[in-house]
């Protein structure tokens, strides 16, 4: 049994244990602590008290009822919480909002479930093993539980090639899963081409957004975007964050949503213009606390315990410690099996047009070539316009002279050549000669 409030009273910290929670992860023990006393003098010791309690992943969250600190400490034997089972739960049933997903358990267990369409994009990072994938299935099985395959349509972008393949041929994938990184680039132009006829659908029908759209005419499905591990992306093709950015900012109202997830939160993956599009974040144990800092502007999610334990960022900047739900890839595939079709090949290949079709970075970098060219041609008839008549001359004769003169000046430069190459050749055989005469005279005085 740790004595808490000893262990405190030697960094002078003073209070009274309140009472603890004991979660399928960790334990919280409720310290309160006296009027006056700083949190300061806590988290500045929290090394040494971890020590002394003799745990390894001791947090502190100093949000927690009737002005208490919590301590959380991760329990001998973790529990998972089965993801099926909390999507039968009466909170699964009142979950509210358009796309509600499970985060998972609280501390004391209680399900937590948060509307994707409010948040309205999420951002999920961890190192590996911490619980991501496992994660990413929990969402979109707490979705295909909640809507029919005509309400909501995926597109699942995995460059490892392996988590997601229990999808394909499900009548709720928009396109089959994608795994190479040009594709997942064409698929994020497909998706803002979809969003741009989405708002012109909703300016006919002078509806404001998917919701009012559905309740007026209806038949526009919700498009969740998945990307297990979006580095390599953003890294290898420059106008992939551009694309996210543009989708982030506007597709919300056209029902288009994003969940991308990296084992690689540095700030070259998650930019200034990521975070600044995706308010809502979770952290799964990350690799260190400058990751953590990168994800969620705080650290704390390095001392996580993994198996799903995360902290959740909400939008409006409060932080939730959740324990993610388990689903096995078993309970998945015979979840689907009902689902199973071909998916219509008219969302398989060439469904953007040639003007839809974003440029390349390739096509990029020619037509910065050939903006280039077209600017010194400009340039140059704008100057040949602005001279006079004899200047024009003038300059004409100028441009014949200096032509003459370097092909005179090439001319000699080869004779020039030539030159130097007889007078090397002769050098080199007068050598040669001298050399043998030598060598002779040599051989002759010796007889
Ligand atoms: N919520 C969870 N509950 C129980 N075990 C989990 C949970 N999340 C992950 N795990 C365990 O951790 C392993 C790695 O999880 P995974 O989601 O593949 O990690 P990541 O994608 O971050 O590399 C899983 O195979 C599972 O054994
Ligand atoms: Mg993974």
């Amino acid at each position: 049994m740790i004595d808490l409030e000893e262990i405190l009273s030697h960094y002078g910290v003073k209070g009274k244990v309140e009472g603890e929670v004991l979660g399928p992860l960790i334990k919280q023990i409720k310290f309160k602590p006296e009027a006056g006393t700083k949190i300061k003098n806590i988290t500045s010791s929290i090394d040494d008290i971890a020590r002394e309690m003799g745990v390894k992943n001791l947090r502190i969250s100093n949000v927690c009822d009737g002005g208490c600190i919590g301590f959380e400490i991760a329990n001998d034997v973790l529990l998972s919480t089965p993801l099926l089972n909390l999507l039968e739960s009466e909170a699964a049933a009142n979950a509210k909002g358009a796309l509600p997903i499970n985060l998972g358990v609280k501390i004391d267990g209680s399900p937590i479930f948060a509307d994707l369409a409010k948040m309205p994009h999420l951002l999920v990072a961890g190192a590996t093993g911490s619980g991501k994938s496992v994660g990413l299935n929990s969402f979109i099985i707490s979705l295909i539980k909640r809507k029919k395959s005509s309400e909501l349509k995926f597109v699942m972008i995995d460059p490892k090639r392996i988590e997601f393949s229990v999808y394909n041929d499900q009548s709720y994938m928009l396109m089959p899963v994608i795994t190479d990184n040009a594709d997942a680039s064409e698929a994020l132009q497909y998706l803002i081409v979809e969003m741009n006829k989405r708002y012109e659908m909703l300016e006919k029908s002078l509806t404001k957004n998917i919701g009012e759209y559905n309740e007026k005419i209806g038949g526009m499905p919700y498009i969740v975007t998945i990307v297990d591990e979006f580095s390599d992306l953003v890294l290898s093709d420059k106008t992939v964050e551009k694309k996210i950015q543009i989708l982030a900012q506007k597709a919300r109202a056209a029902g288009i949503h994003l969940i991308l997830a990296t084992q690689r939160p540095s700030v070259d993956v998650v930019t200034g213009s990521i975070k600044a599009n995706f308010p809502s974040r979770l952290a799964f144990k990350t690799a260190s606390g400058v990751d953590s800092k990168t994800i969620l502007d705080t650290t704390g999610a390095e001392d996580l315990v993994g198996r799903g334990d995360a902290l959740f960022l909400a939008a409006t900047g409060e932080l939730t410690r959740v324990h993610g739900a388990y689903i096995s890839t078993e309970e998945i595939e015979s979840l689907l099996k009902p689902f199973r079709c071909k998916i219509d090949p008219v969302l398989q290949n060439n469904v953007l047009t040639e003007q839809e079709k974003a440029p390349s970075p390739a096509d990029l970098k020619n037509e910065s070539k050939k903006k280039k060219e077209f600017f010194l041609i400009s340039w140059i008839k704008g100057v040949w316009n602005w001279l006079s008549k004899t200047e024009k001359k003038k300059l004409l004769k100028m441009i014949w002279l200096l032509l003459v003169g370097a092909f005179a000046g090439a001319k000699v430069q080869n004779r020039k050549g030539e030159i130097f190459d007889s007078i090397a050749d002769s050098l080199t055989k007068t050598k040669r000669r001298t050399y043998t005469t030598a060598r002779r005279k040599k051989t002759s005085s010796r007889r």
